[in-house]
């Protein structure tokens, strides 16, 4: 899924910008690393690609749709994203089976849009699959979230995301409480879904990380924008 933001600024409060005056084309199947300190607007520009937030001016473009607050477009594009959010954002008192497969009760997105029974045997299929393709245990199935290390809600919060195989996966330090093996287990990931064709953006401290897999990487630092370009896959 193609992503434009076109001389986006984004202002919390009237005199302190986040963002100012970013332009950001990231062409479909792009892989997009964003880095910067902590405070310098990573979480701030995820929101806004997904429609979290909307920007205080300039626009903000997914899939060719303008994303618009309130929009039913909008909200249908949403449906086409995997969304992993720095705080995980999982019912800690439900289920891993119940985590994982909610996005399929919405409808199925990237191959078909129907809507799966939650309680079908496709979707417990899905399920394994794809905490098998994280490391993860079928075992913790039954588990309720709460019962988990941070490592793993954190690959619980990763499988929610890829289950629906969205076109475009946002992912917000998603190997910040993974250790090494399984940092590289999901980076692995991540880069095969997107030679498969997702579009993938993902913010992160790790300076390792952005070395070794050598993607585009947008630097983000109190409102400025410093750019190292690779494999042309965006141009700003
Ligand atoms: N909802 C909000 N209301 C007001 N200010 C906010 C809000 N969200 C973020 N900010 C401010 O915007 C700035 C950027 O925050 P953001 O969370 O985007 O940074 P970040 O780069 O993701 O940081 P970290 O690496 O710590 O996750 C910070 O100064 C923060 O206080
Ligand atoms: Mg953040």
């Amino acid at each position: 899924m193609r992503v434009s933001l076109k001389q986006v600024t984004k202002a919390y409060h009237q005199n302190s910008l986040v963002l100012k005056n970013l332009n950001l084309d990231l062409a479909e199947g792009g892989f997009l690393f964003v880095a910067g300190d902590s405070g310098a607007g990573k979480t701030s520009l995820l929101k806004l690609i997904v429609g979290e937030e909307f920007p205080t001016s300039g626009t903000v473009t997914c899939g060719g749709i303008r994303l618009i607050e309130g929009a039913g477009s909008s909200l249908q594009i949403r449906k086409r994203i995997g969304v992993v959010h720095q705080d995980y954002r999982l019912m800690k008192e439900r289920t891993v089976f119940e985590n994982v497969a909610i996005p399929l009760f919405f409808g199925r997105h990237g191959r078909s849009t129907k809507p799966l029974n939650f309680m079908g045997s496709a979707a417990l299929r899905l399920t394994e699959e794809v905490l098998q393709s994280l490391g993860l245990s079928t075992k913790l199935l039954d588990a309720k979230v709460k019962e988990l290390s941070g490592g793993e809600q954190q690959r619980i919060a990763i499988a929610r995301a890829l289950i629906n195989k969205p076109d475009l996966l946002v992912a917000d330090e998603p190997t910040g409480s993974l250790d090494h093996d399984h940092t590289w287990t999901v980076m692995d990931l991540f880069q095969k879904l997107n030679i498969q064709g997702m579009t993938v953006i993902v913010a992160t401290h790790d300076r390792d990380i952005i070395r070794k897999v050598r993607k585009p990487t947008l630097h983000l630092s109190a409102g400025s924008v410093r750019v190292d370009e690779r494999d042309g896959a965006c141009i700003f």
